[in-house]
């Protein structure tokens, strides 16, 4: 095996899921109602366009909470996780890899996030899993707030556009930095920090001066990733907290210059200005064209931009499935990650038109770590299709094999250049609801769950083909 075949010495490979998406259990022992508990499935949804099709407003809300038997909550069940952790554990452990992500249900510990002192039976669920974790002998990477939060936040206080929130996340986080600090390998203080959705912001989308409220809000949690950053340090200086982004890498349509202002432009607005904050300490010079252009007003306190400047993270993460174009035209839209995006004639999509592109994986790295120059964990990829069990109650599925492999290969091929990549989590090892479409059906495991989109089923576990060929990958891919 030559050296592009194995990953750097010391190299991180495992898995990673979410509470909201696996754990169910949604009204067991204390815990209180989450904006992803209020999530439905919704039948003949338009496949390429969910973002839209699920877009929040206060007037959906208070229908579907007085309504709810009318209603099917996937995420109230999820996979039963909070149940199965166990098994599910030690099955994965079979994979042969050494690290596992998940997150932490703020409704689990702070049931509105009101409460002054936290849910023991909460915290008693996360000290037992990530305990199980290392008896298989699992690192552990956990995100602290997973696209949730408590909805009476949202109702009462108005979601992450409220300073009070700020208040609220530290007094979540601080109890759980401090519980599992000695258990807990690396930390994310948000999932995914630039999407404007709902879940992200708890900011409704018909919400007067909707553009201030989303942006108010991402400024709200970079406050708070610094002071919990801070926190940390303070307990542990050797504590490792990473950004996560959800990375959505695009490419001028055409050569036209135009096309590559444009390009310039979005990327410069939808990603680079959440690493640059997070990682540099500073609002970019070009937020301030856009802030006033777009009418957006925001509080930004001197003390708030000291305490960013000075908690910047350790490593570099982010969320990587697939990329698109950007034209200063109309022109032909897909499906993506929370949004529509640019039609590229060169790559192929899956049913959701998510459009497959491992280059576009390696260009990410290579451009993050020459901007960032920091150790870089891609904390999130995968692909997702239906499936069904064959007669040997087993998947055929290559495609899967396909894209992953060629995925962690173009991870080796950066490594080869130079890029300090340090880990990779695979989303996900087990089949779970969708978080863009609340869909069972787009399956990202290489383990089946038996159970459908309306939550029907045995909820048994099935190893898919994907499952032996990663296990097989990942032992001969660590270098030793
Ligand atoms: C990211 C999220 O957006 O992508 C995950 O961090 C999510 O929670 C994943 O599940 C894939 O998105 P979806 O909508 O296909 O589940």
């Amino acid at each position: 095996m030559n050296k592009l075949n194995k990953f750097p010495k010391n190299f991180y490979m495992g898995v990673a899921m979410s509470a909201n998406q696996s754990e169910g259990a949604f009204n067991i022992n204390g815990k209180g109602v989450s904006t992803a508990d209020v999530r439905f499935f919704k039948k003949d949804l338009d496949r390429h366009n969910v973002f839209e099709e699920f877009k929040m407003n206060r007037h959906n809300l208070e229908h579907i909470l007085k309504n709810e038997k009318d209603f099917y909550f996937p995420k109230r069940t999820g996979i039963d996780f909070y149940h199965t952790y166990k098994e599910d554990i030690k099955l994965l452990s079979e994979l042969n890899i050494n690290i596992f992500r998940t997150s932490i249900a703020w409704t689990r510990i702070y049931p509105t996030g009101e409460e002054k002192t936290p849910n023991l039976e909460g915290l008693k669920f996360y000290k037992n899993l990530f305990e199980e974790c290392k008896k298989n002998n699992l690192k552990i990477m956990v995100t602290i707030s997973h696209l949730e939060m408590p909805l009476n936040i949202v109702t009462k206080y108005g979601g992450w556009a409220n300073k009070e929130t700020i208040k609220m996340y530290i007094n979540f986080a601080k109890t759980v930095v401090t519980e599992f600090c000695d258990i807990v390998d690396f930390w994310l203080p948000f999932n995914e920090i630039n999407h404007i959705d709902f879940d992200c912001t708890g900011v409704f989308a018909d919400e007067k001066n909707h553009l201030s409220k989303s942006y108010q809000s991402f400024h709200n949690q970079f406050v708070a990733n610094s002071k919990i950053i801070h926190f940390g340090k303070s307990l542990n200086e050797n504590m490792k907290f990473g950004t996560m982004v959800g990375h959505m890498l695009s490419y001028p349509a055409t050569c036209d210059p135009l096309d590559v202002y444009e390009n310039l432009k979005e990327s410069q607005i939808n990603v680079d200005f959440f690493y640059e904050i997070m990682c540099n300490g500073k609002y970019p010079w070009y937020m301030s064209k856009f802030f006033a252009d777009n009418k957006i007003i925001l509080d930004i306190s001197k003390k708030e931009l000291e305490i960013i400047s000075k908690n910047t993270v350790d490593f570099v993460s982010f969320s990587y499935y697939s990329s698109a174009i950007i034209s200063a035209k109309e022109i032909e839209k897909t499906g993506g990650n929370v949004k529509e995006r640019g039609k590229n004639p060169f790559l192929v999509a899956n049913e959701w038109g998510w459009q497959i592109d491992p280059v576009g994986l390696k260009i990410s790295i290579m451009e993050l770590y020459s901007k960032y120059k920091l150790p870089i964990f891609v904390s999130e990829n995968g692909f997702a299709t239906t499936e069904e069990l064959d007669e040997s109650n087993s998947i055929e599925d290559d495609y899967r094999i396909d894209y992953l492999r060629k995925h962690l290969d173009a991870i080796k091929e950066a490594c080869l250049e130079g890029a300090d990549v340090f880990g990779y989590t695979l989303w996900t090892p087990i089949d779970l609801v969708s978080f863009t479409s609340q869909e069972m059906s787009k399956r990202y495991g290489v383990i089946y769950v038996d159970q459908n989109d309306l939550g029907e089923g045995s909820k048994k576990r099935y190893r898919k083909k994907s499952f032996y060929w990663l296990q097989n990958y990942v032992k001969n891919s660590q270098e030793v």
